[in-house]
């Protein structure tokens, strides 16, 4: 198809000022022991720069409700009130237990895409995931077996399933994937946090990561769906239901869990948006750095309807660093 090449307006350009400030906010809490004071923070800056973009967003994915953290309100209004009308997508810190440790891969993120097309979630918390960049999209399937996505992985990337790093998140409900990928051979970069970082380092060839998988957080999923499509990558999902009764409750409520979640139904438009900026250092991303006047930010935004991914390295003068994140403490 050929590219739209007339010039229109990138929000992704005005997403990144939201996602830098949620980063200079929860970086004051690096390593301070307390998550929620950090998730407050960043939260607090996201939201008041959040409602100076020009548009008319609700929120569809506030993140926070699986432990009760800070949050913007699913259903809550952003922005100036102006159209386009956008559906957003929030996680002001992916990694809020790394911030409050000083761990790494931490971030701050965003994504819009119009109204009505992204795949809300309602309160069902965990999903499924099989995520990888441009080379292996088509190639995976979420109800096919491990090995048959790894062999199609790395075949189609010209490798053998053991040259494959696999990213998982170090959880208890993954010995058994962890076990089957270390007998397919795979490396695996297990994370303590962070599956949207995770999944976009599929698609980031610096990083050296091949495919992610395993159960992570919905909004997480729909993020990562945002950016890989802008990006050119590809992620399917699954609902996970934790016990028999959220497996009711979804049902009632017309939630399919068996039904694979594709990135059509994640999010079902090319016109979509996505912004990160690094909290603590990571593969992807630099952390914030605070100087005596400045206070330094790495982010990336991506636009789906032209797939320009950019880099920001910004510097914030310290006054007004400090004035979007003022720690009470
Ligand atoms: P928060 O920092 O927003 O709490 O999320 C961190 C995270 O690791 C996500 O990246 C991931 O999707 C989810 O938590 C996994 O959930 P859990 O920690 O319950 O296994």
């Amino acid at each position: 198809m050929p590219l739209d090449t007339s010039p229109t307006r990138n929000l992704a350009l005005e997403l990144v000022r939201v996602t830098e400030a949620a980063a200079i906010a929860a970086g004051r809490f690096m390593g301070r022991g307390d998550k929620i004071a950090a998730d407050q923070a960043a939260v607090d800056a996201m939201r008041m720069v959040l409602n100076t973009v020009e548009m008319d967003g609700i929120i569809v994915i506030g993140e926070g409700e699986k432990d009760e953290a800070p949050m913007l309100y699913n259903g809550e209004k952003v922005g100036t009130g102006e159209p386009p009308e956008m559906d957003i997508a929030v996680d002001p810190i992916d990694g809020t237990r790394p911030v409050a440790k000083g761990l790494p891969n931490a971030i701050a993120t965003v994504a819009l895409a119009p109204r009505g097309t992204m795949f809300n979630p309602g309160p069902f918390v965990y999903m499924y995931k099989i995520a990888v960049g441009p080379e292996a999209r088509s190639m995976i399937d979420v109800n096919a077996p491990v090995e048959v996505n790894l062999r199609r992985i790395a075949k189609v990337k010209g490798k053998e399933v053991r040259d494959l790093t696999v990213v998982i998140l170090d959880r208890p409900r993954h010995e058994k994937l962890i076990a089957k990928v270390r007998r397919l051979g795979a490396r695996i970069r297990m994370i303590p946090d962070g599956d949207v970082a995770g999944a976009l380092m599929t698609a980031w060839p610096e990083s050296g990561i091949d495919a992610l998988l395993g159960i992570g957080g919905t909004p997480e999923g729909v993020l990562a769906a945002c950016a890989l499509r802008a990006m050119g990558g590809e992620i399917q999902g699954k609902l996970y239901a934790r016990n028999e009764e959220e497996l009711r409750r979804g049902r009632e409520m017309g939630y399919d869990f068996d039904k694979v979640l594709t990135m059509d139904d994640l999010v079902a438009s090319d016109d979509v948006f996505f912004a990160a900026t690094g909290i603590t250092d990571g593969e992807l991303l630099r952390g914030v750095k605070y100087g005596g006047d400045y206070v330094r930010t790495h982010s990336l935004i991506v636009r789906g309807r032209t797939g320009t991914v950019r880099e920001i390295f910004a510097r914030h003068r310290i006054e007004k660093a400090n004035a979007i994140a003022e720690p009470q403490i």
